[in-house]
């Protein structure tokens, strides 16, 4: 099976100019102009951008969290994270306590496998890594799995205390693996809490209240502070704040290997999204949670200025009409997160190129670029190069739609809400491709649930 696609105008991270790419098979061959090759299939590009597919690093699909399980499993959020342009997930897996993270791992690829739409991999959460379960990061960084994520929040759940932490990090350093942290202080947060529900505040707005920025700031200086003494890098996952954002500035002005990501949500909604009236806040329930809205110019700049890396979704999606409403008593037993793996790319674009924040090269980084950069995919990923994966969406900067859950063009989530409901965008993606093979055809999946395979990640190198 061989593509050609003629007329784009080839955007990457650091290069932009017009050519046109042939594919053989799953791969990019040819780069160049006027390429006259005969093709199983050409594709008119004329007026469109031709983008690296998006690289999302931080989902949850399937996911037993909260006293349920995210709606959107492995079939449903592949192919709505396809129709927007996102053609590799990293996933988390999860080690059950007590039990060894191989065995999460194994779990996960049932859940995954002959069911994604789009190529995948994971990153481990560990728990639990008392004694013999040390070495058990070896044979997963075997497999292909070479983050572990590491939770200071929830605890009783999955928050692992800091000397735990610590003796994780020391032996992911020796590995060279990279630690993503979760980085709120739990202990601390839970406190407070208590403190609100004495107080008879139970909606949901009480969640954001009871998580303030600087019980964030103060678990991102820790976990660098552990991670310097420990001696590996890490990664902050779903940044949200100007405080955290400070604390990476600052390590990363001192050399460190610290790298963040930041979300959607959290450069596009505010903390008045959880004060609307009657239950609608237990929609925007995550953690960490949405911010005063000053913090989003902030996280925009950090973006730009590349203190920050990469933008994630944290996709965790549940239902509003009877997942959400676990809390509608008290917000603790609101299952935390949100959906957002289906536009992403056209938020970023719209918010980032189109509103003047970001350059067209520096969307493609963060949204696909930088993440398979830091998580060993690169080349095969992120990039339109010859001998890389032909990963590639066709994007039209012009066309302009309303994100709404009754929008068959936005969504094609299980989840019953849209987080960023009648948000206007422009900039939408047309075709995909994943390794070749095209799965959205101007709007409509073509594609197959199994198309998508597992991909083994090299490890982190700085
Ligand atoms: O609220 C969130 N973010 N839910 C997903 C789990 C996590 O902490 O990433
Ligand atoms: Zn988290
Ligand atoms: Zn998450």
């Amino acid at each position: 099976m061989s593509v050609l696609i003629k007329n784009g105008r080839i955007i990457t991270a650091v290069e932009d100019f017009h050519s046109d790419i042939f594919i053989q098979d799953e791969t990019v061959t040819t780069i160049g102009k006027n390429l006259d090759m005969p093709a199983d299939e050409i594709i008119d590009a004329k007026g469109r951008y031709v983008i690296p597919g998006g690289v999302d690093p931080h989902t949850h699909f399937d996911m037993p969290f909260g006293g349920t399980v995210t709606v959107d499993n492995f079939a449903s959020g592949t192919r709505a994270a396809a129709h927007g342009g996102t053609t590799t997930m990293i996933d988390f897996a999860i080690q059950t306590m007590g039990e060894s993270p191989l065995k999460g791992l194994e779990t996960w690829h049932q859940k995954a496998a002959g069911n994604t739409a789009v190529d995948y991999a994971f990153h481990m959460i560990l728990t639990d890594m008392e004694g013999e379960r040390m070495k058990d990061m070896r044979s997963l960084i075997d497999e292909g799995i070479t983050s572990f994520k590491l939770f200071m929040a929830y605890p009783g759940v999955l928050y692992m205390n800091d000397g735990m932490i610590y003796r994780t990090m020391r032996e992911a350093g020796e590995f060279g693996a990279l630690i993503c942290m979760h980085a709120e202080n739990g202990i601390v947060i839970d406190e407070i809490i208590k403190e609100a529900i004495e107080a008879g505040k139970t909606e949901p707005k009480w969640h954001g209240l009871t998580r303030p920025t600087q019980m964030e700031a103060e678990a991102v200086h820790r976990t660098i502070a552990i991670s310097e003494l420990a001696n590996v890098p890490i990664y902050i996952v779903h940044l949200t704040c100007s405080d955290a954002l400070e604390e990476v500035k600052q390590a990363r002005a001192n050399g460190l290997p610290v790298h963040a990501e930041t979300c959607p949500q959290y450069l596009l909604l505010d903390h008045s999204y959880l004060e609307q009236d009657g239950f609608e806040g237990a929609k925007y329930v995550m953690s960490p949670p949405l911010r005063e809205k000053w913090n989003q110019e902030e996280l925009w700049r950090g973006l730009q200025m590349g203190h920050l890396q990469a933008v994630a979704t944290d996709h965790c999606s549940f239902r509003f009409h009877d997942q959400k409403t676990l809390g509608k008593d008290v917000f603790t037993k609101i299952p935390n997160g949100a959906p957002g793996v289906e536009n992403r790319l056209s938020l970023i674009f719209n918010g980032g190129v189109v509103e003047d924040r970001i350059s067209l090269n520096k969307f493609v980084d963060i949204t696909s670029t930088a993440a398979a950069k830091i998580f060993g995919l690169y080349p095969k990923k992120g990039t339109i190069a010859v001998g890389s994966d032909a990963d590639i969406v066709i994007f039209d900067p012009e066309r302009r739609e309303t994100i709404s859950v009754n929008n068959p063009h936005m969504h094609h989530l299980k989840a019953d809400y849209n987080a960023f409901e009648g948000f206007e965008v422009t900039g939408i993606s047309e075709t995909v491709l994943s390794r070749g093979r095209v799965i959205v055809r101007k709007g409509e999946f073509v594609g197959e649930q199994g198309h998508g395979q597992f991909v083994k990640r090299n490890l982190f190198t700085a």
